[in-house]
């Protein structure tokens, strides 16, 4: 059986003043149908590109993909034509991302920015309709009022309301997938909650699998079946949820999970975090990336080699770095 979404080796890249620097390099995971994936990782891992380049949503025009294949259902959408691509985005897939304010119109009105998703996509013929579902998905999504709220601006709403907003704009088509890019990282944090606990409901009501973005783990343990972490540019770990805060294998992955605040202790310190910074794109060493961060120091070997992607058992996949996986 294929997979809902399958994302392989996939390579993206900036072309920049400095030259072309690759920001996703070999990049494959999947997700199955109703599923939640969650994708973690440091800021500047590439988690976001990985997700713009699913949908073709690079900026342009610096941003290409490379190589690799990213199958929707079956249908190759690298190469695909802008039709397909259209009618793939919005329809069957829906996309939310960290900053509403940003992917939300300041000039246009709620109603009609939630309206044009009906109507671009076919769902309504009139904007009498497009209106009507539109006040009805509003609702859906804990908007109260939706029908005065409709004719209101976005800076008129709360950081939580637009992001239930661009949640019902995302939702408006019942697309098979939704990909949440750090849906509430901008939120503080009995709204964020809020919108995540919104996005179960809905998920489980309408079907649909979600990839969740994040970089926060307490977020990944709550809502995900599996999880993917990445290391600049890389995966380097995937699992389902339990076995990988059970038994992570990779260095990196084993130092993320230290770094996590442990709900039932007291925040009297700062958050730990991982030692080190992720080395420049244009300076990463093209074996195992880690090596310059590990507490165990690398051979040239392993350095200038990139270690094998393997399953080492049944779903749970790792890098296999000699100096940074745990055998168990
Ligand atoms: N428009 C761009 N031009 C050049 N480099 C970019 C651009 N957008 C992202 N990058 C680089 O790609 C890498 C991955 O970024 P991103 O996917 O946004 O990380 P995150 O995991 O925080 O979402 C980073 O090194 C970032 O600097
Ligand atoms: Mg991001």
């Amino acid at each position: 059986m294929s997979s809902l979404l399958e994302v392989e080796d996939l390579v993206t890249a900036f072309d920049t003043d400095a030259g072309q620097l690759v920001a996703v390099d070999g990049v494959s995971f999947s997700i199955e149908k109703g599923k939640t994936l969650g994708i973690v990782g440091e800021s500047g891992c590439g988690k976001s590109v990985s997700a713009l380049s699913v949908i073709h949503l690079l900026p342009q025009p610096m941003g290409k993909i490379l190589g690799g294949s990213i199958r929707f259902k079956g249908q190759e959408l690298i190469g695909a034509s802008h039709e397909t691509l259209y009618d793939v985005r919005g329809d069957e897939i829906g996309m939310i991302f960290q900053e509403p304010m940003t992917a939300l119109n300041p000039v246009h009105k709620i109603g009609r920015q939630v309206s044009e998703v009906f109507l671009l996509h076919g769902k309504a013929d009139t904007p009498q309709k497009a209106r009507e579902l539109s006040i009805d998905i509003l609702q859906k999504v804990g908007i109260p009022a939706p029908e005065i709220r409709v004719d209101e601006y976005p800076h008129q709403l709360s950081g939580g309301m637009r992001q239930r907003v661009m949640i019902a704009m995302a939702l408006g088509c019942k697309p098979d997938l939704l990909i949440a890019d750090e849906p509430t990282t901008a939120l503080d944090v009995t709204v964020q909650a809020q919108i995540l606990k919104l996005m179960e409901d809905l998920q489980a009501e309408m079907g649909m699998a979600v990839i969740l973005i994040t970089h926060d783990l307490g977020v990944i343990a709550e809502s995900c079946d599996d999880v993917v972490v990445m290391y600049a540019g890389r995966v380097v770990e995937r699992a389902p949820v339990k076995e990988l805060f059970s038994t992570p294998r990779h260095a990196y992955t084993r130092g993320l999970l230290r770094s996590m605040p442990r709900l039932d202790r007291e925040r009297k310190t700062l958050l730990p975090t991982i030692p080190g910074n992720v080395p420049a794109l244009h300076e990463m060493p093209s074996g195992c990336r880690f090596s310059t961060r590990a507490e165990v120091e690398h051979d040239q070997e392993s350095i200038n080699n990139r270690p094998p992607f393997e399953e080492v058992s049944p779903g749970h996949w790792v890098e296999k770095c000699p100096f940074c996986f745990d055998q168990g």
